[in-house]
């Protein structure tokens, strides 16, 4: 590896508090913090090559070459590195998912937080945590919590600078995981850079974000404490707010089948049973069930049984974004 390479990993993130609406898009400014979990085992890894020979930078996912508004956003962030180092090559970047794409589990998260990672080092920036976290930010918002390890707030900041994230507890404060249950495995119907969009269409939208500084606080503090009740019910509530937000936008958006409504269901169930479970949803159709790590085969073999689920991903609670 000359010194112009650096090849990085991240994984993505499930969020307990939801990030849902900018109050600067450009910037993806978030008009509210946010609270997520990485998930161990699955990754992005990317590699990033300036080379002096590329008239154009080059991105190839997953073994197929991507153009178009993939790559002009790559070209943002890694434009945004070539400022700061003062360099002018184009780059290659080669990045592989160990989860399928399709699969709904959003990869834009581990994607962003790979390159700013590999980008940054590639170009002989050796940046403290949360300045990469900041340009993971600008790639994609979620992708800030996907370079501290473990336990993550993204602060929405006064301005560009301070809208970072940073750890809050490391993996091993707390034996969670998250079980996601596939429903579907098509590709979602809008994006999330859309559906930030249409947040401020929604006439709950003000009174979700008016209220986040109460459920962060929350949040914040079930984890801290390993409380599973407070966290099972805040993190139900804010996704269940979200989606609300969603549903009642113009235009709609409504992300849930009906498979979506029978996991929910039977967490439900379970949980008044005495089994420790929670749901959260991201902007697709898969269900999210957080449990304890010593319940987490138990519900996954229950998740299976529900009809309308395709699969289950089982996943420990994750590191930070690190180089390899
Ligand atoms: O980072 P984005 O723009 O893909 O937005 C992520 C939005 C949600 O996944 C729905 C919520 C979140 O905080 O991760």
């Amino acid at each position: 590896m000359n010194s112009h390479s650096a090849t990085a990993q991240a994984s993505p993130n499930i969020a307990f508090i939801k990030y849902w609406g900018n109050r600067d898009s450009a910037l993806r400014l978030p008009v509210n913090g946010s609270i997520s979990m990485n998930l161990d085992g699955l990754f992005t890894r990317t590699s990033v090559s300036f080379q002096p020979s590329l008239a154009l930078d080059e991105l190839v996912i997953n073994g197929r070459q991507v153009g178009g508004k993939g790559l002009e956003r790559v070209s943002g962030i890694l434009d945004l590195v070539r400022q700061a180092a003062g360099i002018a090559f184009r780059a290659e970047v080669v990045s592989e998912n160990n989860f399928p794409t399709g699969a709904g589990i959003a990869s834009s998260a581990s994607a962003f937080a790979a390159l700013a990672l590999a980008a940054t080092r590639a170009a002989g920036l050796e940046w403290p945590e949360s300045a990469v976290s900041r340009l993971a930010r600008l790639g994609s918002g979620s992708a800030s919590r996907s370079i501290p390890s473990g336990f993550v707030e993204w602060k929405m900041g006064q301005a560009d600078d301070d809208s970072v994230a940073v750890s809050i507890a490391p993996p091993e404060h707390w034996d969670l995981a998250d079980c996601v249950a596939i429903v579907s495995s098509g590709h979602k119907a809008t994006g999330s850079t859309e559906g930030h969009a249409l947040a401020p269409t929604s006439p709950l939208q003000g009174a979700r974000v008016a209220d986040a500084p109460r459920r962060l606080e929350l949040c914040r503090r079930a984890v801290l404490e390993r409380d599973f009740n407070a966290l099972a019910a805040i993190i139900e509530l804010d996704s269940d707010m979200m989606h609300a937000v969603m549903m009642t936008s113009q235009p709609q958006l409504f992300y849930w089948k009906p498979a979506t409504l029978a996991v929910m269901e039977s967490v439900r169930s379970w949980r008044n049973d005495g089994l420790p479970v929670a749901y959260t949803i991201d902007a697709g159709p898969n269900v999210h069930v957080i449990c304890p790590q010593a319940e987490m085969a138990q519900v996954a073999a229950l998740m299976r049984e529900i009809p309308g689920v395709l699969d289950v991903l089982q996943a420990r609670v994750g590191g930070p974004a690190r180089l390899v």
